[in-house]
């Protein structure tokens, strides 16, 4: 059985107060209606890392940060290493999101060493790729999303592999509120298992967790989870309120 995920990408948003108030009140719902079926995650920015994670503490639900440095550390002013992330009791970390693949200009080279550091410090990755409008309007969504698999992920080993999830977002769909349709978004969620089995083994493609990200709410989310490739969602907007986000959990554990 696949692991089944819904994670919060909260983006650059909330002060440390904010995000106390945020995940009390999460942890708070949590609590009244359990989670007993899927992983939770929450990924606050850098500077809450550490206040949440405490929070958080026995609540089940796990915290991860939203990027990090290719190096293990040295003179990169600015930047955050998997070893501080991890000292901060964050236990994943979003690689390749397509906000950074755009303002900052991060190509598949530089997310696959982003993945490779994750992993070798022993954060779990959550691997995000998606086509943009133009391209799938050139009929290219397979072409991108295969290439950015491809690269991601190369020469890692089934072991590795274990540690990745891949966020499937189209970048037309993300704080768009144009939802990719359940059809849209079970197409790419297949083809990726087969770009998985092609590139390593069958094994690959049926173990592997394909969350589905692009404006999923709580009135689109359970439409979404019944494809039978999606695997769960990443959710930027709809985290950003306890409420929302408890609704998608919900969702989550009725339809898995
Ligand atoms: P959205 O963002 O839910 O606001 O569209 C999703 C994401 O970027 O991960």
């Amino acid at each position: 059985m696949r692991k089944k995920i819904v994670a919060g990408n909260w983006k650059m948003f909330k002060t440390n107060s904010e995000a106390v108030r945020l995940v009390q009140s999460l942890r708070t719902r949590v609590e009244k209606s359990p989670v007993k079926k899927n992983t939770v995650i929450v990924c606050p920015p850098y500077t809450a890392l550490e206040k949440v994670s405490g929070i958080l503490q026995g609540s089940g639900i796990q915290v991860g940060a939203q990027n990090l440095f290719w190096e293990e550390e040295g003179a990169y002013t600015g930047e955050i290493s998997a070893k501080m992330i991890k000292s901060t009791g964050a236990k994943w970390v979003i690689i390749g999101h397509s906000e950074r693949r755009r303002y900052f200009k991060e190509d598949e080279n530089l997310i696959h060493r982003k993945i490779q550091i994750a992993l070798k410090n022993k954060l779990k990755v959550i691997f995000c790729v998606g086509e943009t409008l133009e391209e799938r309007e050139e009929n290219l969504t397979k072409d991108i999303v295969g290439n950015q698999v491809e690269w991601g992920l190369k020469d890692f080993t089934h072991q590795q592999l274990n540690q990745v999830v891949i966020a499937y977002e189209p970048v037309w769909a993300i704080g768009t509120g144009k939802t990719a349709t359940p059809e849209q978004a079970q197409e790419v969620h297949a083809f990726i298992r087969d770009i998985l089995n092609a590139l390593f083994d069958d094994t690959v493609g049926r173990n592997m967790t394909i969350l589905y990200g692009g404006s999923v709410k709580p009135q689109n989310a359970e439409g979404l989870f019944q494809q039978p490739d999606i695997d769960g969602g990443l959710i930027g907007g709809a985290c950003l309120k306890a409420d929302s986000f408890h609704r998608i959990i919900k969702a989550a554990e009725k339809v898995y």
